[in-house]
């Protein structure tokens, strides 16, 4: 089964995002049960999101958390927060969150620890600049960016990891097939080699209706984490289609 996630990123604000839910939900009753599709979704969106997502094939998620467990800490919201709200799984370390707000791998361990301990799935997200590939660091930033995994005492059975490089995010440019086996081929062996299990590697930089077949059929792909083209059902729509035929084929 492959997995298709959603990040709005600060966008669709309410009663918009209520709508795209009850609509997404509607469209996509049989693909659903063949793909897995979450909502990453802002804080204020997470209620009335996951409440119309409740008793479906859909989830809603958070796009981060606190670093911090509980206290006086205005303006953030903690991991406990986020799953009350109805979220069941959270973006960690996305590069607009290391990038705009300066999180370093101690603070995403932290917040991993804490969505754990609140029992949110995260989601790890993480890839190079394309200064870094072109000086040839890729491997050492992927081997640096899964730190946050290295100070956990325990890990969950299902470890999910998003590989983002950051040249492909926004872009319309998106990493080519041979660069996508090859980082997932990477973050599989390095994880499997430290922590005995094989993680599910979702790809996500640009991703649209034009390219999503050839990204699904590539080599340890389970999955995509969309931005722009979630953002409407006209482009979110056949990804879900394209996620869930492939499950047919494997079926
Ligand atoms: P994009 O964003 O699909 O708009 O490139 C992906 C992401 O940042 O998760």
């Amino acid at each position: 089964m492959k997995l298709v996630y959603a990040n709005w990123k600060m966008n669709l604000p309410l009663p918009g995002a209520v709508e795209y839910a009850k609509t997404l939900f509607r469209a996509t009753e049989e693909e659903a049960r063949r793909t897995e599709i979450v909502l990453f979704v802002s804080h204020t969106q997470l209620f009335p999101v996951s409440a119309v997502v409740q008793n479906t094939f859909l989830r809603a998620g958070a796009q981060d958390c606190s670093r911090f467990e509980e206290g006086a800490y205005t303006g953030e919201v903690s991991a406990a927060m986020c799953a009350a709200a109805g979220a069941t799984a959270v973006l960690i370390g996305h590069s607009e969150r290391r990038k705009y707000f300066g999180e370093d791998e101690q603070c995403l361990a932290n917040k991993y620890a804490l969505a754990l301990k609140a029992h949110l799935e995260p989601v790890l997200c993480v890839g190079e600049t394309l200064e870094e590939r072109e000086a040839g660091r890729v491997e050492a930033v992927l081997a640096r960016q899964l730190q946050a995994l290295e100070a956990q005492k325990l890990l969950p059975e299902r470890l999910l990891i998003a590989y983002e490089p950051v040249w492909a995010i926004g872009t319309g440019v998106n990493a080519t097939s041979e660069q996508i086996a090859e980082a997932h081929g990477l973050l599989k062996s390095k994880i499997e080699y430290r922590f005995g299990r094989t993680p599910l590697v979702l790809y996500g930089g640009s991703v649209n209706p034009a390219n999503i077949e050839e990204i699904l059929d590539t080599e340890n792909v389970d999955g995509v984490l969309v931005g722009g083209a979630s953002l409407k059902l006209e482009t979110f729509l056949p990804l879900v289609k394209a996620a869930a035929a492939r499950d047919t084929k494997t079926a």
